[in-house]
């Protein structure tokens, strides 16, 4: 969950408003033109948490035209730090963008002034948010999960692909150097042959598990309504935090601790997955598993697990066939981690490995790919003798560089930004990110479930056992919010 912020130029000050600045119309024409320095209209729904990181990847090359929010001092807040990081960055004060609440009432007032819209919400309001967007035309930048469920994926995959609009999602790992390089040492031997690979999360670090609701006042500046958006209506609540549980992030699910409740989020997995399964599915050539099992602390129908384990059986592609471990959490305060690879055994890699709350471990016959952190940013092999040797084999040309590289680095908003003004694709559009998440959200089905579940990717379907099923669709949407 790293913030990508991103500085440059400076400023004189002025202070946000709720009043619109003066904008230039929308740039839709724009798309595949040269015209980089041509300025998008740009709105970004959940404007504070991680959408104020996502909309400094875009604020200073773009118009920001308006801010979402559903809770107003949040709202009021990103509006601040949007202008203080202009400032920061040696420019002058941008115009104030509109303030609003309701999504749905931005796009029916700006929906002519506006190129593209970044959705930042917590998990369960991507689909309604981003397809209200779509329906308008709109290109879309969602943060991961792309959804909380996988007809939801398809749905808003297929929905974007119609109307030819520019996607992304928002897994900054995919615009970096590393796990290009990784897919390129193992397609060209630098371990052997790739035998197995290890994945682990020290997530969920929010309250998980067993959660019970306790009736609670709503703070006065949240809409909770609006905050529920297709979710059926029902009082605001808080949760009892279990004895034993780190009381750290308080007992509101709002801000940040929707997360382990699956109306709302999609557990450890749903929220690191994507981060730290995309450089696996990348390299693996993007397969669907045969077969996923699970074991896992014990569940609820509301909330996900305090640690899972499960095993994705991938049959043969690009490689033969192979397991991939994924572990979250942490058993009785102990982080639930794979094994150590055989290859590393110096001092030096098992610091390394001790120190990863999260990471990768791609394990070869003659080496091992380690990453200690989640979006296999900058991994390295070892042994450290077999790393010398690719390095040599790189700068001699032997091991060569075949991955396209991201426009713009550690900036997915930014990157979809500059392929909507310049044409060509985001590494992480739809067509990509949305089996990503697919791939990802299929282990909640077996973590809900509780049982190993077989896959029809054509049918849409769990085929070895029908309980898993009913996690794949949100059983119904309130009236008013689905596009
Ligand atoms: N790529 C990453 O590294 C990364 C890191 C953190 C979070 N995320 C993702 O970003 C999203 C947001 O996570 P977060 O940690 O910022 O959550 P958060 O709860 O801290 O913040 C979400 C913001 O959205 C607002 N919001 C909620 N419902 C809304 C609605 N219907 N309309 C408009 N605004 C609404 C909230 O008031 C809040 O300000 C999630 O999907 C999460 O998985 C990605």
């Amino acid at each position: 969950m790293g913030l990508n912020i991103i500085s440059r130029r400076h400023f004189l000050g002025r202070t946000a408003g709720l009043a619109a600045g003066a904008f230039a119309g929308p740039n839709l024409l724009l798309r595949g033109q040269n015209t980089a320095s041509k300025k998008l209209n740009l709105v970004v729904i959940g404007a504070n948490g991680k959408g104020q990181s996502d909309t400094q990847g875009v604020t200073l090359d773009h118009n920001i035209v308006a801010l979402v929010d559903v809770d107003t001092k949040r709202l009021e807040e990103a509006a601040k730090k949007r202008e203080d990081h202009h400032l920061k960055s040696g420019m002058e004060a941008p115009p104030a963008p509109k303030l609003y609440q309701d999504f749905r009432k931005m796009l029916d007032e700006m929906a002519n002034e506006i190129d593209g819209v970044i959705v930042s919400t917590p998990d369960h309001t991507h689909y309604v948010a981003a397809m209200h967007a779509i329906k308008h035309n709109k290109h879309v930048c969602v943060q991961k999960p792309l959804c909380n469920r996988i007809s939801e994926v398809r749905d808003m995959h297929r929905a974007a692909k119609e109307a030819k609009l520019v996607t992304n999602m928002g897994n900054q790992g995919r615009t970096m150097e590393g796990q290009r390089l990784a897919k390129e040492w193992i397609e060209q031997g630098a371990i052997g042959t790739l035998k197995e690979i290890r994945l682990w999360t020290n997530r969920p670090i929010w309250p998980q598990g067993p959660l019970v609701k306790k009736a609670a006042e709503c703070p006065p500046n949240l809409d909770w309504d609006l905050w529920l958006s297709s979710e059926a209506n029902e009082p605001y609540f808080e949760f009892e935090i279990p004895e034993g549980m780190s009381a750290k992030r308080g007992n509101s699910i709002h801000p940040f601790n929707w997360r382990g409740w699956w109306q709302f989020g999609s557990g450890a997995l749903g929220d690191m997955g994507c981060h730290i399964m995309d450089a696996t599915f990348s390299i693996l050539g993007q397969l669907i598993p045969e077969q996923i099992d699970v074991t896992s602390s014990p569940i609820s129908d509301t909330c996900a697990p305090v640690w899972t384990d499960l095993v994705y059986h991938m049959p043969a592609g690009k490689h033969a066939a192979l397991k991939v471990s994924w572990k979250d959490g942490s058993k009785d305060g102990v982080p639930n981690k794979p094994e150590i690879s055989p290859h590393m055994t110096s001092e030096l890699a098992k610091k390394a490995f001790d120190k990863a709350s999260s990471g990768m471990m791609f394990i070869g016959t003659e080496g091992t790919i380690f990453e200690g952190e989640a979006y296999c940013s900058s991994p390295v092999i070892y042994n450290e003798e077999r790393y010398t040797q690719v390095r040599l084999d790189m700068k001699a040309g032997k091991i060569v560089k075949t991955e396209p590289r991201s426009a713009m680095p550690n900036n997915p908003q930014g990157e979809w930004a500059h392929h909507i003004v310049n044409g060509g694709l985001p590494a992480s559009n739809f067509d990509y990110s949305a089996p990503l998440t697919e791939f990802v959200l299929l282990g909640n089905l077996a973590v809900r479930a509780q049982q190993s579940v077989q896959w029809d990717k054509q049918a849409m379907k769990v085929t070895n056992a029908e309980a898993p099923n009913q996690y794949i669709s949100r059983p119904s949407y309130r009236d008013g919010w689905k596009a």
